[in-house]
């Protein structure tokens, strides 16, 4: 939530690098955007509202700078709540991701000093606490360690400034990575939220760990805030590929990573059976499982109480993150928490495995990004290997979750190599699945139903769980109201809002929940509602049918998702929206 960049150099115009590198980090927030640059010892500042990606920006002179893309916390969408955000001599610019927690006080005890805020936002705090350090005759490093372990929360933020051209970070909670290129003898080094706001420059990174500052310079320098001591870290070589994160022929990253899922299903399925067998054998072990995750990532943590209970007989919880603390009585040193999380950024995943960790718990994440904070603080981890997911709605990475916990389960019912030939088969189905007929057909059924008010989705089972999903996918692209069900919880109040024509999905597979799905669909068509059956087999009482392949047990909730995310996606087109960056939502959230 929030992307921040930060750039020094000797020699190149800073402000093209700061703007194209600020466009990959868009997906992290984008309600305004604002740059600031030093130039002759001068502090410059550009700041707009509106997507970075489509503004038109005049040059800021200056070698280095730092910028920002805002998805908005304390304060309105407005140029003035934009950041950078400056200090009262007007030389002190910072840009932050977070929440401060204890900012009113802070902000109350700056104004009894005089200091002029300028904005609503809590950043605006650490831009005037600095200048009081600063005034009173500290170095910029030792200020920004002293206020950023003043600043309750999780707060990562970067500071400039322009008079002695210095760049400081400090992380505690949002990712900050330094990024080094030094070629035909110039040297660059970046600071982002993520290591694709400078991918096509270098893969030479630095990472930045909580509760640690970096003065961004020829050759960065890295103190641990507590103990004020130097750290030394290693230039590290990562393997991500540009390509994997741009949009190739496709007209929206959504349907790029749908349509991905010709490949990514398999590249999950492609884990270290070692680690599977000893993981399964820590579940099998555990007293208490507990699954972690938030938004689409928590239903996938719902399925794996279904995928548990029908593959190895096995009970496990799912808690969305956010309630975790209500559990932690029940956490123990032999307990076992599984976060769930594409970005590995979550706070709200982060706080919940904090907590397992104070009680002792051993944590095992299923994760799309290596060397994220998730990945950090897990005792083990298994990488989705989905490659960069861009569109802010999840779509590749969910059905790839899925299938990790289908392996474990497997794995977990002694019956490793049952799964993955099982899974290998289900691949196999969702790669001829998406072919352009298919896509043709699921825009057919958008095309009559995008102007209705309400859908509804209804399933059994592990379909339950996806109906909830279905859901999500179709509210936040198309912004039409949609909810999903347990499909025998229709007829206990929500079978009221069923009118003539209310589109209704039913998720259906070929398991022993199948004929209760169809009765509840019968309910449904006798209020007059349009039923979309997404089933391997058609049935008379649908009004469309949205053909699935047949797979046996758990693994159909990926197959009818995959189906319910392409109808999102031409819902979303239809109605004209932003499918890749819907309005008020981040891809990484990574504030509570
Ligand atoms: C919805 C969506 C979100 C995320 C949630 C958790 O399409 O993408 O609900 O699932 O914000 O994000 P991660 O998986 O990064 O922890």
């Amino acid at each position: 939530m929030c992307g921040i960049i930060g750039y020094w150099n000797k020699e190149l115009e800073a402000f093209p690098i700061l703007l194209e590198s600020l466009k990959k980090l868009e997906y992290r927030g984008y309600d305004s955007f604002g740059f600031a640059t030093s130039f002759e010892n001068k502090l410059l500042t550009e700041r707009q509202v509106g997507k970075v990606s489509s503004a038109k920006c005049p040059i800021l002179p200056g070698k280095i700078g730092i910028g920002h893309t805002r998805w908005a916390t304390h304060g309105k969408v407005t140029e003035k709540n934009t950041h950078p955000h400056r200090d009262c001599s007007g030389k002190i610019a910072v840009v932050h991701n977070g929440i401060i927690e204890n900012f009113q006080e802070l902000k109350n005890s700056l104004l009894n000093k005089n200091h002029n805020f300028l904005s609503e936002t809590d950043t605006e705090v650490i831009s005037h606490l600095i200048e009081e350090k600063l005034e009173q005759g500290m170095n910029l490093k030792d200020a920004v360690i002293e206020i950023g372990s003043l600043l309750k929360g999780r707060n990562s933020f970067v500071v400039l400034n322009s008079e002695t051209k210095e760049i400081i970070a400090f992380r505690k909670g949002s990712p900050l990575i330094v990024g080094i290129t030094k070629e035909n003898g110039t040297s660059e080094v970046f600071i982002a939220s993520d290591i694709q706001a400078f991918l096509d420059k270098t893969k030479k990174v630095m990472y930045l760990d909580d509760n640690q500052i970096v003065i961004i310079k020829e050759n960065p320098e890295f103190y641990n805030v507590k103990t004020k001591d130097k750290i030394e870290k290693r230039l590290i070589k990562i393997a991500l590929d540009t390509k994997d994160a741009e949009k190739g022929d496709y007209s929206h990253y959504m349907l790029k990573e749908i349509m991905e899922q010709k490949e990514t299903l398999a590249k999950a399925i492609n884990q270290n059976d070692k680690d599977l067998m000893h993981v399964s054998q820590e579940i099998n072990n555990a007293r208490g499982v507990f699954f972690v995750g938030c938004g689409t990532a928590a239903r996938v943590c719902h399925t794996a109480e279904y995928i548990f209970s029908k593959i190895a007989d096995k009970h496990v919880n799912f808690i969305p993150a956010s309630e975790f603390e209500n559990y932690k009585h029940f956490l123990l040193p032999e307990t076992l928490v599984i976060a769930v999380s594409q970005s590995g950024e979550t706070a709200d995943v982060l706080e919940a495995l904090e907590i397992a960790k104070q009680r002792g718990s051993k944590i095992i994440s299923i994760i799309n990004t290596q060397s994220s904070s998730i990945d950090k603080i897990s005792d083990y981890t298994f990488l989705i290997k989905a490659g960069p997911e861009k569109a802010v709605a999840s779509t590749k990475a969910t059905t790839s979750q899925i299938v990790v916990l289908i392996l474990l389960a497997y794995a977990c019912a002694g019956k490793l190599k049952e799964g993955e030939r099982f899974l290998i088969d289900v691949a196999g189905k969702v790669n001829d699945m998406l072919n352009p007929r298919y896509e043709e057909h699921i825009k057919k059924l958008a095309e009559i139903i995008y102007q209705r008010e309400n859908i509804f989705i209804i399933g059994r089972g592990i379909n339950y769980p996806m109906a909830l999903e279905s859901a999500i996918k179709i509210m936040e692209v198309s912004y039409i109201h949609a909810q999903g069900f347990a499909g025998g919880e229709l007829k206990h109040g929500p079978i009221a809002l069923i009118e003539k024509a209310t589109p209704v999905i039913v998720l259906v597979a070929n398991d022993d929940v199948r004929q209760e799905i169809i009765s509840n669909a019968i309910e449904v068509k006798s209020r007059g509602a349009y039923v979309i059956g997404v089933s391997p087999e058609n049935n008379p009482i649908f009004d469309y049918w949205i053909k699935t392949p047949d797979v046996n047990g758990e693994a159909s909730s990926i197959i009818n998702l995959v189906a319910v995310q392409l109808l999102a996606y031409y819902l979303g087109i239809l109605r004209g929206h932003d499918v890749d960056y819907p309005r008020s939502l981040a891809k990484s959230v990574t504030v509570k």
